[in-house]
């Protein structure tokens, strides 16, 4: 069984090593933004709640994110195990996952902030298939364009250098305090996130041993 929390700063490349690693362990891939975003895009109550907080790079609030996360917990492919990327963000989120799951692994992405805004800056999404791009360490093959569908490519709204600033220091408040959370619980794995994709899938393989 894996249940395991990938945990890291926006940027850190979490997305990019859990849809490598979910297919290696044959788990579910449960990203709480990929959720969120999925709810904006329906302009379903809760997305319509959610995207101001997203656009601004503010945390939105738990009992939002703790439902959606609960309801996709609950589909039959998460029976056998679950990669969460990007929850839990802070210790109340952390307290309640723990109340429903008992976690085996919490892999941490250690990575210098320098390293994170250039990742951001760069990055490049589709919004057809939401393929994930990066114009310096992943760019598609003709500019712009979606190599899966020719769509235009899009910059995501909390990629814009505001918005940016916000999530690192949402993250130093509020979610780096769950390193220490779960090191004293045992479960902290941290890797060096830093090098090429290959280089960090390899760190993360070995932090899953
Ligand atoms: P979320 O979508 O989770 O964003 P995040 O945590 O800020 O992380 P990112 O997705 O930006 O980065 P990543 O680590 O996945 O990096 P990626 O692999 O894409 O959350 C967005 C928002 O939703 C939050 O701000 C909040 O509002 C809300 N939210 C979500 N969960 C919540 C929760 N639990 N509670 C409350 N609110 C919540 O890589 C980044 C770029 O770098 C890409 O272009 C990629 O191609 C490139 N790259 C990746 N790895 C490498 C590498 N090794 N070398 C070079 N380039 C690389
Ligand atoms: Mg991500």
């Amino acid at each position: 069984m894996h249940r395991v929390v990938f945990l890291g700063p926006p940027g850190a490349g979490k997305g990019t090593q859990a849809a490598q690693l979910a297919h290696e362990l044959g788990v579910p891939h449960l990203s709480t933004g990929d959720l969120l975003r999925s709810a904006v895009a329906a302009r379903t109550p809760l997305g319509l709640e959610a995207d101001g907080h997203m656009r601004a790079g503010r945390l939105v609030p738990d009992d939002l994110v703790l439902k959606i996360l609960r309801e996709r917990l609950e589909q039959p492919d998460a029976k056998a195990g679950y990669l969460l990327d990007g929850f839990p963000r802070n210790l109340a989120q952390a307290e309640a996952l723990g109340k429903f799951a008992e976690l085996d692994r919490v892999v941490s992405f250690d990575i210098v902030p320098e390293l994170l805004v250039r990742r951001l800056s760069d990055r490049r999404v589709c919004p057809t298939c939401q393929s994930v791009y990066n114009l310096s360490s992943k760019p598609p093959k003709v500019p712009d364009r979606c190599d899966a569908d020719g769509s235009s490519l899009v910059q995501r709204p909390d990629d814009r250098p505001e918005a940016v600033t916000t999530r690192l220091k949402v993250y130093a408040e509020q979610t780096a305090p769950l390193l220490e959370y779960y090191r004293t619980r045992r479960l902290l794995r941290p890797i060096d996130a830093s090098g090429t994709p290959d280089e960090v899938t390899e760190r993360v393989r070995q932090a899953l041993r």
